[in-house]
């Protein structure tokens, strides 16, 4: 999964209005002279860097049945590898012995084998894409998935699960309200919910999923969901935000954009905020 400092993020809903502070954006957003001055530099870069290689978006669906044939096969992943990081923490906070769980955006699996030690009751991947379930089912061939078309869950009953997981998917979700409504009626009572995905800042200025195609790059179609918003809405249905997690461009992943000979773009988005992550619990 790439991350591009590209253009172009739909932003559901009103305009894009910062509502968090950073120190990232207390130091280059909040002026607006350095604001623009510093949009320029991207553009910049990107005619330079990026524009050369052509960039296609695509819907969701299409691109994860496309990047199904090679997204397990990713080493030094730099997005993959922070969620991964960011996830684990959060799991380590939830009860998932003999508890049902749901694993919505699943994707392949990815985390199912860290999911599975823990011995829940159940365990069922719902995703939008065809060929991701494909790739999970080979690798769990008895495992419970369902190929979703809407983001309403109307086949599953209310208090279904006791745990939600959702692991770089809200940010593909337009209508992120009627989403976590539906998810918080499939939860039971007293359930945890566990979010990560990419900073809806990074997604704001540009940043995009990105795969390499043939010789073209794909990027999938996101949407700018503010944390604070996914805070309100999960609120709305009694559930409260206990542990956040956030990951920055910073020292510890250095060596991936040296790696890839980027460390231009290390030292122009250090500080960013590249990763969230949230654990919320309806008591
Ligand atoms: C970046 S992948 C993440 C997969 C997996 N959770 C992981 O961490 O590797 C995003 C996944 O979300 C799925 N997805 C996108 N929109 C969705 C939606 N509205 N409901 C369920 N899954 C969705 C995509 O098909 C894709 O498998």
């Amino acid at each position: 999964m790439g991350w591009l400092p590209g253009w172009g993020n739909k932003i559901a809903g009103q305009p894009f209005k910062p509502t968090q502070r950073s120190s990232w954006r207390e130091k280059h957003v909040i002026d607006s002279s350095k604001t623009v001055t510093l949009i320029n530099t991207l553009k910049n870069f990107i005619k330079k860097h990026v524009a050369h290689s052509a960039i296609l978006e695509k819907d969701v669906v299409e691109a994860y049945d496309t990047w199904a044939e090679n997204y397990d096969t990713q080493p030094g992943n730099l997005m993959l590898d922070l969620d991964k990081r960011v996830f684990l923490e959060l799991l380590d906070e939830i009860v998932i012995k003999n508890k049902n769980v749901a694993d919505i955006g699943c994707g392949t699996g990815r985390h199912w084998g860290n999911i599975l030690k823990n011995d829940p009751a159940s365990l069922t991947g719902f995703d939008v894409s065809a060929g991701m379930l494909g790739k999970l089912k080979n690798k769990y061939p008895f495992a419970q998935t369902q190929l979703i078309r809407d983001n309403l869950f109307s086949a599953i009953p209310d208090a279904s699960f006791d745990v939600i997981l959702s692991t770089l998917t809200v940010a593909h979700i337009k209508d992120i309200e009627a989403a976590l409504s539906s998810w918080c009626r499939i939860c039971k009572e007293k359930a945890d919910i566990v979010i990560t995905d990419f900073h809806p800042d990074a997604l704001a200025f540009g940043g995009k999923r990105t795969f390499p195609h043939g010789k073209v790059q794909i990027s999938v179609e996101n949407y700018v969901h503010t944390v604070r918003v996914i805070k309100l809405l999960l609120l709305k249905n009694g559930f409260r935000a206990i542990n956040e997690v956030t990951k920055s461009v910073d020292e510890t992943v250095k060596d991936y954009y040296r790696q890839q000979s980027a460390l231009h773009v290390y030292e122009k988005f250090k500080g960013f905020p590249i990763i969230y992550g949230v654990h919320f619990r309806r008591a």
